[in-house]
């Protein structure tokens, strides 16, 4: 856990909600709707002691990727719901609460991952001022079966009749869906209702954020100097221009290292736009040809990042020492946010989803050693485009879409050889019957791209489906009953082109760099299409992925669209593009590949970026 400032401290003693990490993917979500309010919430293991929870004025247990009755399934003393202070459990929390106070918990026979219709059923205790029925967000395998004595039901949902359960005479609150994602309607209001109950003081805010973070910074960096990584996204220019603020230009080198997997023209536009606002401690290294040659022949997601994020570092060591800087008296600086840890099983019991380039374990070492200044790394992309506003940042920088470090590495997928699941016929059949209902055909496609499901990480094939034009809303629901039900798939995909499906085969490849320029070309005309069409803000990210697969004997690639709207990205829904721009913006593509296809997942299951 991170030391905290002396102000931080005395805030702590007197007015925070204390929240019990269990190892779900949004845990720090829940504190950063806490904070939305201006109320402090600090993030704790379940070891922490129930002397040191008495000091706070609520406490959330959050969700998990375990079952309660797992073996070595981390646990909390039952002695906490009598301490007399509000306790919310969200649903390995909601599991876990339930069970240690006499309910009952088991694995649920429907499983639900995403979206379900939650209707309230009684007001009073979390329930005020929220919606007879709205959308709410779920991800559980397990299900509370049986409520402890004193509780009653205050919402369900079609397959989960113990939604939202509480004893509002003892403050106690348990619910299944995530109140803290964004795509849970009510939640903020939920959460709301949960901190008035806490009766805690406002006293959090990112200017207090600013100051506290610079005089940290002076302290950590001492008389040394930081060496500082810009991908020229919104997370390394805030951080960088943190760290000069706080340091002065003079004591940060920024580097900026072209990887050769940047957009079309990046760095040239970056440098461009950092000199104009007067960031003149900015550096440019040309070091594609030793990303390309270190990725030649890697097929896996995983090792692909491994081998990226190392480079980094060899590139860093190199100008470094052209430099002469001594490593004593320099720092590495990061743009880290929170989501970069989190998903990299930051803390202790998140399963691992994916390892952030700013996460390989010489970095971790690097951390160990004193060696990293991360200081935005609690923050939400939310609240580091506060903190750039605060900054004096322009509106270009700071409203960028987000952009991943490895870059294009990540949105190139890879094969060796085709990859299908087990028993795929009796796939093939039980999708067709699911899906005949709907006039729509399917094919399972024959690689795989990373998910995420019930808090853990999935690396499944994706379906395409193509037939009659259902609207998006329609899809989102077919999408989500699909991968709910057959957990050999995690992303489900619309065919836009071809009109016709006939086959589909791998097309054997690594990263190479014609590959990276068909990519640049085809996400140019991605990203100057929503400028011209003004649909750029209302998209969070737009990820163009390359895939090799061709389509109806086709020699060309296969592009999958991937544009989705959220405001944290640890969850997402995928866009819904209006149907005349997206032919158009197909009629486009198609020449240059053998099939454009949409993604129609939300987040989870699929992740935002294929790998
Ligand atoms: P996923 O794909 O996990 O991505 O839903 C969540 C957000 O993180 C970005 N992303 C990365 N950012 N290094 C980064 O700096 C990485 O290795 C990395 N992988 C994913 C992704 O673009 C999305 O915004």
């Amino acid at each position: 856990m991170k030391e905290h400032t002396e102000r931080q401290r005395a805030l702590l003693k007197k007015e925070a909600i204390a929240i019990v990490d269990f190892g779900s993917q949004y845990v720090h979500l829940i504190a950063n709707r806490i904070r939305r309010q201006g109320v402090y919430a600090e993030i704790m293991l379940p070891t922490v002691s129930l002397e040191r929870l008495k000091k706070y004025k609520g406490v959330i247990l959050s969700g998990g990727p375990n079952s309660v009755y797992q073996r070595g399934a981390p646990q909390m003393s039952k002695r906490l719901f009598a301490l007399g202070i509000p306790v919310l459990g969200i649903c390995y929390g909601h599991h876990l609460m339930m069970k240690l106070l006499g309910g009952k918990v088991r694995s649920a026979e429907i499983k639900e991952y995403g979206l379900a219709k939650l209707t309230v059923q009684r007001r009073g205790g979390l329930f005020e001022n929220v919606k007879k029925t709205s959308q709410a967000w779920m991800s559980h395998g397990d299900e509370v079966s049986a409520l402890p004595k004193g509780f009653d039901v205050f919402a369900k949902t079609e397959d989960c009749p113990f939604a939202a359960t509480g004893d509002t005479k003892r403050n106690l609150y348990s619910i299944q869906f995530h109140a803290e994602v964004a795509h849970t309607e009510e939640g903020m209001q939920i959460i709301k209702n949960f901190v008035a109950k806490c009766d805690v003081k406002k006293s959090w805010n990112m200017e207090r954020f600013l100051q506290e973070k610079m005089d940290e910074v002076k302290q950590q960096i001492g008389d040394r100097n930081v060496f500082m990584l810009v991908s020229g996204g919104v997370d390394s220019t805030v951080a960088h221009a943190l760290l000069t603020k706080a340091l002065g230009p003079k004591r940060v080198y920024g580097l900026l290292v072209d990887t050769g997997l940047m957009r079309k023209d990046e760095c040239k536009k970056i440098t461009a736009a950092l000199k104009k606002i007067g960031v003149t401690n900015l550096h440019v290294e040309d070091a594609s040809r030793q990303f390309f040659s270190a990725l030649k022949g890697e097929c896996d997601p995983e090792r692909k990042r491994k081998i990226i994020g190392d480079m980094f570092l060899t590139v860093q060591a190199k100008v470094s020492h052209r430099l002469k800087l001594n490593p004593d008296e320099w720092v590495l600086g990061q743009g880290t946010i929170y989501p970069d840890t989190i998903e990299s099983a930051g803390t202790k019991h998140a399963d691992k989803i994916k390892t952030h380039h700013n996460r390989v374990p010489e970095i971790l070492e690097l951390i160990k050693k004193g060696r990293v200044v991360e200081p935005i790394a609690e923050l939400y992309k939310d609240e580091v485009r506060t903190l750039g506003t605060k900054l004096g940042l322009p509106d270009s920088l700071i409203w960028r879409h987000p952009f991943p470090g490895p870059g294009l590495g990540v949105r190139i997928l890879c094969a060796k050889e085709p990859h299908l699941p087990n028993m795929v016929n009796t796939l093939h059949s039980w999708l067709a019957k699911h899906l005949v209902a709907h006039k729509l055909h399917q094919a399972v496609l024959p690689l795989r791209s990373v998910g995420v499901q019930g808090d853990a990480r999935t690396y499944r094939n994706p379906l395409v489906v193509w037939g009659a034009e259902h609207s998006f809303t329609k899809l989102e629901w077919i999408s989500t009953a699909l991968t709910n039900s057959f957990s050999e798939i995690n992303r489900v995909t619309l065919l836009l082109a071809p009109q016709r499906f006939e086959s589909v085969k791998v097309l054997p490849a690594s990263i190479t760099k014609e590959r990276v320029a068909l990519l640049q070309k085809l996400d140019d005309i991605v990203m100057q299409f929503i400028r011209e069409e003004k649909i750029s803000r209302k998209i969070w990210q737009f990820p163009t992925v390359l895939v090799p697969l061709r389509f109806n004997g086709s020699k060309k690639e296969a592009v999958v669209l991937r544009p989705v709207c959220s405001d944290e990205a640890m969850t997402a829904n995928f866009y819904k593009m209006n149907r005349d721009l997206l032919k158009k913006l197909t009629a486009k593509l198609a020449p240059h590949v053998s099939a454009v296809l949409y993604d129609i997942t939300n987040k989870p299951p699929g992740t935002i970026e294929w790998e």
